[in-house]
């Protein structure tokens, strides 16, 4: 779904075409060879612009323009940041787009990169949600999308060349189009500060911000708020009180706990207190409920993907609140073994996700794993919040693997005491051998009596002894366990 703009009258005043079939953008030049001297770098016709509306993105359509002349469509992602888009796309004809397309990625940004994020478990470095590596995926395929609809021969984005967003967005459009040219005016402009966007933007009448100075880089879509740079480039001063989007501080928050009743259906959220929503719908309820008890609020330092530390803070409140309902119902409906291999898959699918490797055969390989362990993950959790914490209070499935009677202590048909002793001795047995076996080897620097090969490696289990026998630490009374090793 999107919205077009197209510039119209002399002065840029966006002519507005809502969804539906595009014809082809009027291009706004053709370049003759002699035009192709007087620019930098000649050989690009159009190129589609990730536009967001900032003062960075803003400089870069004119930029675009003067150094490769060349047409560009801005292509404005909704993820859900909660902007005038109109305005944006105003403002990106005025600066000289010649077209701008506004898209609404809200539902395909929950559906296809939160929901299986979600189901891995997938938090980058034990802390950090992805709220900000997970959208571009979805933002560089659609931009891409329209680079091929609108007949543009390169995409250029605005990240930085020191950040991960780079990466991610530029791998996808070589997943995707490897045959579109990718400009990326940060790694070779000559704008090397805000002060220098300000004045290259001003000198070109570009309307920019009241302020010259920016507290922070500010990243928002459904799923989170992050902020760096600023203040928090320090990581030994404490982030300033007033950083707060999605959620509020703690110390704010009611003095009442509130209950929340997640459902989930094969892993995938679908219900908040019994009322079924789209994901995307969920995400943006909850992040109101959890956010207003000051849950997911989170101060970090990060490794980068290009190298260097790099400290942030994050808000997820819904992603906070799900993240651990989903795991609390795994809890109960998954068995041991899968739960266990299944928070590798998380720590692996994290790291794909945050070094930009969204389009790759080990992530789609891994999302088959997840939906095949999530197939009878249905259920609903309770989460409690309260005062920045979200506590999952209970939990029910009618698949739990939970067996009240095999987990009481009454005694019982199916597991008899008596069964662990035989099950604790042959449990033992490996690390046994092999502790006392390097023990002393440690002491003594030869091998332990009774365990040396040929006679070792025969079964040093004590001869089976009725319940009443006292061992030999009970006969002796001594602290150590002297019963002899038989073979
Ligand atoms: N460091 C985070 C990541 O690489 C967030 C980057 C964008 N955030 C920002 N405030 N500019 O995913």
């Amino acid at each position: 779904m999107y919205s077009r703009y197209d510039a119209g009258g002399p002065l840029g005043a966006p002519a507005f075409a809502s969804d539906g079939a595009v014809s082809a953008a009027p291009s706004n030049r053709t370049r003759t060879p002699e035009a192709d001297h007087m620019v930098k770098h000649p050989g690009v016709e159009k190129v589609a612009l990730a536009y967001s509306g900032g003062l960075d993105t803003s400089v870069m359509i004119p930029w675009l323009t003067e150094n490769y002349g060349c047409e560009v469509v801005a292509v404005v992602a909704d993820v859900g940041q909660r902007e005038d888009f109109e305005a944006i796309a105003a403002k990106a004809l005025a600066t000289g787009a010649s077209e701008c397309r506004v898209i609404d990625l809200k539902d395909a940004f929950a559906r296809e990169c939160i929901v299986p994020a979600l189901k891995a478990g997938a938090i980058y470095e034990r802390r950090y949600l992805l709220g900000t590596a997970l959208a571009r995926p979805v933002i560089a395929r659609a931009q891409v999308e329209v680079a091929i609809e609108t007949g543009c021969d390169a995409v250029a984005h605005g990240c930085t060349g020191k950040g991960n967003d780079q990466v991610r967005f530029e791998l996808t459009y070589k997943a995707l189009a490897p045959h579109l040219t990718i400009i990326a005016p940060w790694r070779e402009w000559e704008i090397h500060s805000r002060d220098d966007a300000f004045d290259y933007a001003a000198a070109r009448g570009i309307p920019v911000p009241g302020s010259r100075s920016k507290p922070y880089s500010i990243d928002r879509n459904l799923w989170h708020t992050s902020f760096e740079g600023g203040i928090l480039e320090d990581p030994g001063a404490a982030a300033p009180a007033e950083l707060h989007d999605l959620t509020v501080d703690p110390i704010d928050a009611p003095d009442e706990p509130q209950d929340v009743v997640i459902g989930f259906d094969g892993g995938v959220p679908v219900r908040l207190d019994g009322e079924a929503f789209e994901p995307a719908d969920l995400i943006v309820r909850l992040n109101r409920i959890a956010g207003a008890h000051g849950v997911g609020w989170i101060d970090l330092v990060e490794n980068r993907l290009v190298g260097m530390k790099s400290r942030g803070v994050y808000e997820t409140p819904a992603g906070t609140v799900l993240l651990a309902a989903l795991a609390d119902l795994e809890a109960i409906t998954l068995d041991r073994d899968t739960a266990a291999f299944k928070r590798g898959v998380g720590a692996r699918y994290s790291e794909l996700v945050y070094q930009g490797l969204w389009y790759s055969p080990l992530r789609t390989a891994l999302d088959a794993f997840l939906d095949e362990a999530h197939a009878t993950v249905t259920g609903e959790v309770t989460i409690r919040l309260y005062k920045g914490h979200a506590t999952a209070v209970s939990r029910t499935s009618p698949y739990s693997l939970y067996r009240e009677d095999l987990a009481t202590f009454d005694e019982d048909q199916v597991y008899k005491h008596a069964d662990a002793g035989g099950f604790i001795r042959l449990w033992g047995l490996p690390s046994g051998i092999a502790h006392r076996m390097r023990s002393s080897a440690r002491q003594t620097g030869s091998p332990a009596e009774g365990e040396t090969a040929g006679r070792g490696s025969a079964d040093p289990a004590p001869r089976e002894r009725p319940p009443h026998e006292p061992t030999a630490r009970h006969r002796t009374g001594g602290s150590r366990d002297t019963t002899p090793v038989r073979g």
